[in-house]
């Protein structure tokens, strides 16, 4: 038996300065503190799906290092099922080097490491576990080509496949065809299509193959736009002090709700809740919410622009 939400992606030790603002080129800057927190968007993905109570598989590649022993240690300690995560020897697991200035924004550098030993072989060898599960959750950390090649060998229909497109990158070598939600931050969006609107450019996906687009557009909320429908998702009025892992935790409810039957507008405004409450913590998967936090959220109501929620009242 497979189990219902299956992540395919990359699995990062995050390094994380937190500095005044964020450099420029060539600028040194003074940072207050350093930390250390288990990442990558893939196990962000799955450590958030499995933290609503779904249950999870992740397949992925840590290093032979003592940053794999961590990180597998944290998804084993989530529940997330990493009995395929492979460890590669001769790579180190991958690091994802992280500056958050005071407003909560992020920059981010990624080492892939074993991440970009996520081969064609080792995703034949889990076709049969990954088409069994309901949804799929992919991003863009581990090769393109491998993925690629995963969503020409799935069968048509199952599983629903998520991409988060991130970080944005060419996608016309993609099987697109087979994407059933793309989830681009507003900025991936404009980048992946060259368009400099968010509606227009999601036309653009649906024209080359995909048949929903999510954009996550942070304190704006979040857009959904297909054949049927162009709908703006109103945000959560939140502190943000660290809105990394924010894309991920919506991408992680959204495969949950989805796999629990919840229509995709309803699943949309549960992953927005998910996503505003991983940017009032800090750090990756340490951020990301329970689904007692999610459904009180959703329950208080998006109420942007009239009242922000304190973090006691997020998390009590
Ligand atoms: O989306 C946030 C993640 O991006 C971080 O955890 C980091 O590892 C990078 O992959």
């Amino acid at each position: 038996m497979s189990n219902p939400i299956a992540v395919l992606g990359s699995i990062n030790m995050d390094l994380v300065t937190e500095v005044p603002h964020l450099p420029q080129p060539g600028e040194t800057v003074l940072g207050y503190k350093f930390s250390r927190y288990p990442g990558g968007k893939g196990a962000n993905q799955a450590v958030g799906a499995a933290r609503l109570g779904a249950p999870t598989s992740m397949y992925g590649k840590v290093g032979d290092d003592s940053f794999g022993d961590e990180l597998l240690h944290e998804l084993a300690e989530n529940g997330v099922d990493f009995s395929k995560v492979g460890r590669e020897g001769n790579a180190s697991s991958g690091i994802a080097s992280i500056l958050v200035n005071k407003e909560g924004e992020n920059v981010i550098a990624c080492a892939a490491g074993a991440n970009d030993r996520v081969d064609v072989a080792y995703v034949d060898s889990l076709l049969s576990a990954i088409s069994q599960a309901d949804i799929l959750l992919l991003q863009l950390e581990i090769p393109l080509t491998t993925i690629d090649h995963l969503l020409r060998q799935l069968p048509p229909t199952r599983p629903r496949v998520i991409l988060d497109p991130a970080p944005a990158q060419d996608l016309s070598s993609l099987f697109l065809e087979r994407i059933d939600i793309l989830t681009p931050n507003s900025g991936e969006l404009l980048a992946l299509t060259g368009e400099h609107n968010v509606e227009k450019a999601a036309y653009r996906l649906l024209d080359w193959g995909i048949k929903h687009v999510v954009c996550k557009c942070g304190e704006k909320g979040a857009y959904l736009i297909d054949r049927e429908r162009s709908y703006r998702f109103p945000p959560f009025s939140i502190d943000a002090i660290d809105t990394t892992a924010a894309g991920d935790a919506f991408n992680g409810a959204l495969a949950v709700a989805l796999a629990e039957g919840k229509p995709l507008e309803e699943a949309i405004r549960w992953a927005n809740a998910a996503g505003a409450l991983t940017a009032t913590k800090k750090g990756a998967q340490p951020s990301l919410p329970t689904r007692a936090e999610v459904d009180r959220l959703v329950k208080q109501g998006a109420v942007s622009g009239r009242r922000t929620w304190t973090r006691d009242e997020l998390h009590r």
